[in-house]
């Protein structure tokens, strides 16, 4: 049986909680943890539970008994609390984004391979039906290789959402919705295409004049081959159709989900293949449901990680490459210049303060709300068929 705690019990901290519960058999939760304590007791009248409440982190860290932390706070407070758990001997499951520079995600890591713990960064759009089955899809190659992606992670969130303490900072969020929202679409991209070679980027922010952050970035990938993407991380998208296309040289696919594929007539005009999109179809149809999504299978594929029965899915290396890719549009938005890949320690946004000294300031944060009362919270669209 492995006990877990969660540090930070704000909005997110409940589909956690969630998730464990779909495992009784295997883990049971035993702490919660928040500086606001009355947060953290809160949790625990909310879902019938008794375990112990901390409000200093590291109190909670001296119980041998924890195997696995989840971490649901700010970004900037990440690193800090999954060296010290991992230091602890605790495996760790920490939310997006995984920290908020790259230099704290090396440490991160240097401390999950020194102390032999896993460390996972929550991912939980890979959990979802569209996004396995499109994943499988993509690698049966059937498609022909992939000469463009278009991501349009578009979100919408109102003026007061970046009220609260933390948001809208470069300091405290990190970023704007480069970081905290396309960062789902972004390890996507990553996880389904590889990373690009070069990134060009622009970034604005239209329409929340109480945040230092963009509400909207566009990013154009370069990769080795030859061949593009484009990304656009929006807040101010009104319905949130996000979508996910992939364009091979044979087929086209998307999440929503969407086969389409051409041939050329001898004049260069497209003409249905339809052959090849039964083909693809029948794969896809042939795929079985996952068991759990969401959070809820990002959660399991951690726990049967940990008790040795599956391979991790998302690492820290993984979230590694997400952050690196936001950190090159940061890069290359704010200073205006295209930026080369792997971005190492020399980059000018390597460091937090790197970040802070060089990232575009938009507007100052003029409110500060400590917590909303209304806890609710969407994380999302499941990409359902168009
Ligand atoms: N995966 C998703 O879809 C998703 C959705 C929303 C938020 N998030 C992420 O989850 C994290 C938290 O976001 P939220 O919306 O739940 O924020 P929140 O403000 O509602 O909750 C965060 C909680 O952490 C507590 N906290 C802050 N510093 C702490 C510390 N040092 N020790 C203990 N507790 C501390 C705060 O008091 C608060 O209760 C962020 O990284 C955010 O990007 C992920």
């Amino acid at each position: 049986m492995l006990n877990i705690a969660i540090i930070g019990t704000g909005a997110i901290a409940n589909t956690h909680v969630k998730g464990y519960q779909q495992f009784p058999e295997t883990c049971r939760i035993v702490a919660f943890c928040d500086i606001y304590v009355e947060k953290a007791a809160m949790m625990n009248e909310e879902f019938g539970l008794e375990v112990a409440v901390y409000q200093d982190y590291k109190e909670m860290l001296k119980n041998e008994n924890i195997d696995l932390v989840s971490i649901c706070t700010p970004p900037y407070t990440h690193a800090e609390l999954s060296i010290a758990s991992l230091d602890a001997g605790k495996h760790v499951l920490v939310e997006k984004p995984m920290a908020s520079s790259l230099e704290e995600c090396d440490r991160m890591n240097e401390a999950a391979e020194r102390n032999g713990k896993i460390l996972s960064v929550i991912a939980q759009n890979r959990f979802t039906n569209p996004m396995m089955k499109l994943k499988h899809i993509l690698d049966t190659g059937l498609m022909g290789p992939i000469v463009h992606s278009q991501i349009d992670s578009f979100w919408w969130r109102g003026h007061s959402y970046y009220d609260l303490w933390w948001r809208g900072t470069w300091e405290k969020e990190g970023g704007g919705c480069t970081l905290n929202h396309a960062v789902h679409h972004i390890d996507i991209c990553q996880w389904m295409r590889g990373m690009p070679s070069e990134i060009t980027a622009v970034m604005s922010n239209t329409s929340h004049d109480n945040a230092e952050v963009e509400d909207i970035s566009i990013a154009i990938f370069s990769y080795q081959d030859g061949t593009l993407g484009q990304i656009t991380s929006s807040v101010i998208h009104h319905g949130e159709e996000q979508q996910v296309i992939f364009q091979g040289k044979r087929a086209r696919v998307s999440a929503p989900w969407k086969v389409k594929a051409s041939l050329s007539m001898e004049n260069g005009f497209p003409q249905e293949d339809t052959k090849l999109e039964e083909e693809i179809q029948n794969v896809y149809n042939q795929m079985e449901d996952l068991s759990y999504e969401g959070h809820a299978g990002q959660i399991y594929n951690v726990l049967s990680a940990i008790e040795g029965k599956t391979g991790l899915l998302v690492d820290g290396r993984q979230g590694r490459q997400t952050l690196e890719l936001i950190t090159a549009i940061y890069q290359s938005s704010s200073l205006g210049e295209k930026v080369q890949l792997p971005l190492d320690p020399l980059s000018p946004f390597y460091t937090r303060e790197g970040v802070l000294k060089n990232a575009r300031h938009f507007f100052e944060k003029k409110t500060s709300v400590e917590n909303f009362a209304e806890n609710k919270i969407t994380t999302g669209t499941f990409y359902n068929e168009n």
